[in-house]
């Protein structure tokens, strides 16, 4: 019985490998501008929208750390060192802070790496606190606003509540000092503590030139229909299970390890990108937080990205329709993702694919050097230029405080 039930979704997954393969051989067409929620879209140019001003901090905040571990560069958290070099030649800078729109801070927060490469943020809040207290004084920008015209880039697993687990993350909640200011990271899910209102989400990190250096050619078919590699379980820590990914990713191990439809396993094989070139679908599950790289991976690669991290907010979902592009899955729906997959009909699947082709959805996705047009760079900027004019309220009246210099843990007050 159910061999002759997989035997017919065989069928059905054939049929749409041909299918898709014959659009695939028609690439190269006109594609449609593509807009998001609020009517923004990914070609917009900020040049001449916005003015940004870069303090100038001892390099002791950036370049000093970079030289000291130069992983920095390589790992998923590297858009504020990329950033900020953006930045320093960017059209968008301007030299003379009085006529500035925007602020920016250039700290990496995130370059204290374990020996494994892991990114540690315990240090981030003691040396968030050091720069502002460094620009509050030497500068009279950010008294003016407390922060409310600066933004700072915060890409740690939990944005500025530092801490990669996130029930520690809530329980620290944003770093006071940056409760004002507009904070553009990696994480976003709706309704919690550390993603505060009008913050802009980006992607994570994923390396331009290590990608297209697995480009394989277009019509190649998707003979894989559903993709998947990474961790299931993370045993070291959450031994009981259920906390890691919610148990999302358990749940697709449990219910399709055996399932032919389903080619999902722990192992990185050499052929990561060109096994997604070669996929239909390719499963975007939460981890610890509920963004990814794979989410990144999927679109450059043209993978249908099934997103299965509830309440997750998206990059730039201001200006990219996610929800024409990917696939969303409720965690609680995970035993049911075969049949939610099969019966996705083919003509919603191609056109999918077609906006997954436009070039300006993979631009987006990518942190390139140099810059081009309508990369993550310049949709960072879309989104602060959609921001103004400031409101005037965020300018505090003479000698008025609103943040608390001395709120939050103990050790986030020793100097760094
Ligand atoms: C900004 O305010 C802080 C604390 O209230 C003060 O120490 C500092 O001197 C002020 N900065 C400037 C440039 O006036
Ligand atoms: C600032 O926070 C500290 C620590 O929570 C608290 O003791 C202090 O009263 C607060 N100050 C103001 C002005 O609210």
């Amino acid at each position: 019985m159910k061999d002759w039930r997989w035997a017919f979704l065989g069928l059905v997954c054939f049929g749409l490998v041909l299918r898709i393969g014959a659009v695939e051989r028609g690439r190269g067409q006109p594609t449609e501008r593509i807009s998001g929620s609020a009517g923004d879209v990914l070609e917009d140019d900020p040049v001449g929208r916005l003015k940004v001003f870069v303090y100038e901090l001892p390099s002791k905040y950036n370049k000093k750390i970079l030289q000291k571990d130069p992983r920095c560069l390589t790992h998923m958290f590297a858009a504020e060192i990329f950033m900020h070099r953006f930045l320093l030649s960017s059209p968008v800078r301007t030299l003379n802070p009085a006529e500035a729109d925007w602020f920016y801070t250039p700290v990496y927060s995130t370059c204290d790496l374990t020996p494994n490469g892991l990114p540690l943020p315990f240090k981030s809040p003691r040396m968030m606190r050091s720069a502002i207290q460094l620009i509050s004084s030497n500068w009279p920008y950010w008294n003016r606003t407390e922060g409310a015209d600066h933004f700072f880039i915060v890409p740690h697993d939990f944005g500025a509540c530092f801490h990669y687990l996130e029930e520690k993350a809530i329980e620290r909640r944003i770093l006071t000092l940056l409760q004002r200011a507009t904070l553009v990271q990696t994480f976003g899910q709706k309704n919690h503590v550390c993603l505060k209102d009008g913050s802009i989400t980006i992607p994570p990190y994923a390396p331009p030139q290590k990608m297209e250096a697995h480009l394989i050619p277009p019509h190649i078919p998707r003979s894989i229909f559903v993709y998947f590699r990474g961790l299931f379980y993370d045993v070291g820590n959450d031994p009981e299970g259920g906390y890691y990914a919610r148990g999302a990713r358990a749940a697709v191990w449990e219910n399709f390890k055996d399932n032919p439809l389903f080619d999902i396993s722990t192992e990185h094989p050499t052929t990561y990108y060109e096994d997604m070139q070669r996929a239909i679908f390719c499963l975007c599950p939460l981890g610890w937080a509920p963004w990814s790289p794979r989410l990144v991976e999927a679109v450059i690669f043209g993978c249908i990205p099934v997103i299965i991290a509830d309440d997750i907010v998206l990059p730039f979902a201001d200006a990219i329709p996610w929800e024409d592009i990917g696939v969303f899955v409720d965690e609680k729906d995970v035993p049911n993702l075969d049949s939610i997959l099969t019966s996705i009909p083919p003509e919603v699947i191609l056109r999918k694919q077609r906006l997954l082709a436009n070039p300006s959805m993979k631009q987006a996705m990518l942190f390139p050097q140099p810059a081009q047009s309508g990369d993550a760079f310049h949709q960072i900027l879309n989104g602060l230029a959609r921001k103004l004019p400031h409101d005037n309220s965020v300018y505090l009246k003479a000698g008025e405080k609103v943040l608390n210099w001395t709120a939050g843990p103990v050790a986030d007050l020793k100097p760094w």
